[in-house]
């Protein structure tokens, strides 16, 4: 059996500021010394396995995924904010939940949401001021809200409610970020009140859901929303989600689906500026569809060039940067053994960067996807692998799509920046996307 490389506790304390900051040119610069895998030992006996092999990858979330789970990343700490749903559950809990859920999530079914989408993406970007420098980033980022609001409730809830929503929903992301790099203060954040300033929040949250959830059922009106297609799926009993699973279920799609959104557009349109001859290629594109005088479904199918662009942008900077998994039983993957309970985590930044999988692995070429992301399914990861792939993998892809498409056919986009700066927190931020913008 292989003895698997170690980064020694002494080396990670050395680096713990530099770590602090942003992990991954630590990562890079022990993949590169030690190979793909590698542990860190990070003190109280106890190692984190790192790795950049897209085969073990494959094989943890694919095809050896039954024994593995998440970490409590995902099913302890952000439950006690979100809850116990899709994204956060194990077992013959999210087994159930996931079959009940899939349908709302098939291509079929967002055709009633994305005139709705396209509407809210036309209204939001009333904001790009132009001829002048703007940090798109919050447009954006309020834009996926508003996106999973009205395709979750339509019209339905009230404007002020949803602001506040999107304010805790971002408070208490923060919130996780200073728990999982602080961890040696969680005995202050639950003395101090600062923990639970943070779970009144949550519930605040839930209260405000309840009410739109009250509100929809005593109206009897139909929309054929998200919301209405969760209210009216069934588990095999024929029984209906509780309105508590419910009320999980929608802070999850709205934890899960809005800031990867946000920020997988920002970089786009980043790389967008810094590749002008890539907006000319999809505003081609948009034009020779026929631009908005064409079914907009039939259009975000065929939008291939607007497609492999956000496909090599997600290469480059997928929002969801790292993916970790614990092993329930002892395991072995060319010649390395695992003992039971390894913390596991796959750098999804680093796979896709791979200079042993991908030729010109740092440069924006959207090609490569010429003939679909498919192609590369086992190296490339953006959405996840296996059973527990993104849901929302569809919903996102149109969402992009018309976003690229409505903001490249109405401006130029010039950059305002040097390079592409990144903060790696839960999700790979973008740091500086200041960008002007020209009336085409
Ligand atoms: C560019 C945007 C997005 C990216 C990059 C992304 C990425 C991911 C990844 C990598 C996972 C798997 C995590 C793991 O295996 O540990 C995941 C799961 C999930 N995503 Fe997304 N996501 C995006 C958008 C969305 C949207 C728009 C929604 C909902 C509307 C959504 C809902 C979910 C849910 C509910 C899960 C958990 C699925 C399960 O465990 O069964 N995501 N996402």
């Amino acid at each position: 059996m292989k003895k698997i490389p170690e980064v020694s506790f002494l080396k990670f304390l050395k680096h713990s500021l530099e770590i602090l900051k942003n992990p991954l040119p630590f990562h890079n610069a022990n993949f590169e010394e030690k190979g793909d895998i590698f542990k860190l030992n990070v003190g109280f006996n106890s190692n984190i396995y790192f790795c950049r092999d897209a085969a073990f990858a494959q094989y943890v979330l694919q095809k050896n995924q039954k024994n593995y789970v998440k970490s409590k990343i995902q099913t302890v700490d952000l439950v006690k904010y979100v809850g116990e749903g899709l994204l956060t559950s194990e077992g013959e809990k999210w087994k159930n939940q996931r079959k009940m859920m899939q349908p709302a999530f098939h291509k079929k079914q967002l055709q009633n949401l994305i005139k709705g989408m396209q509407d809210t993406i036309v209204s939001e970007y009333e904001a790009i001021e132009t001829n002048k420098t703007i940090n798109l980033f919050p447009i954006l980022n309020d834009l996926t809200f508003q996106t999973v609001v009205k395709s979750l409730f339509t019209k339905a809830a009230k404007a002020e409610d949803m602001k506040r929503l999107q304010f805790i929903t971002e408070e208490n992301q923060k919130m996780l970020v200073r728990e999982l790099r602080q961890p040696y203060l969680g005995w202050w954040f639950k003395m101090s009140g600062t923990l639970d300033k943070y779970l009144d929040l949550s519930k605040e949250a839930r209260t405000i859901l309840k009410g739109v959830l009250d509100e929809r059922k005593a109206s009897g009106n139909r929309y054929d929303d998200l919301l209405d297609m969760l209210l009216e799926t069934k588990y095999e009993d024929g029984s209906n989600m509780s309105e508590e699973q419910l009320i999980d279920e929608i802070l999850i799609i709205f934890t899960a689906g809005h800031e990867t959104t946000s920020n997988a557009l920002t970089f786009t349109f980043q790389l967008l500026a810094k590749h002008p001859e890539w907006q000319d290629k999809i505003y081609e594109e948009w034009l020779s569809l026929g631009g908005n005088n064409t079914d907009l479904m039939t259009r975000i199918a065929a939008s291939k060039v607007c497609q492999q662009v956000l496909e090599e942008s997600m290469r480059l900077f997928p929002p969801a940067y790292f993916i970790d998994r614990v092993n329930v039983e002892e395991d072995a993957f060319n010649d390395m053994t695992f003992k039971p309970g390894c913390s596991i985590l796959f750098s999804v930044y680093e796979m896709h960067r791979h200079p042993k999988l991908w030729e010109d692995a740092l440069e924006f070429k959207p090609q490569r996807f010429a003939e679909g992301s498919r192609k590369f399914s086992s190296q490339y990861f953006p959405f996840g692998a296996g059973p527990r792939k993104c849901i929302g993998n569809n919903f996102a892809m149109f969402e992009m799509i018309i976003a690229v498409t409505e903001l490249v056919s109405k401006f130029k986009i010039q950059s305002q920046f040097d390079t592409i700066g990144i903060t790696p927190l839960i999700t790979l931020k973008p740091k500086n996307a200041l960008l002007r913008f020209e009336k085409r």
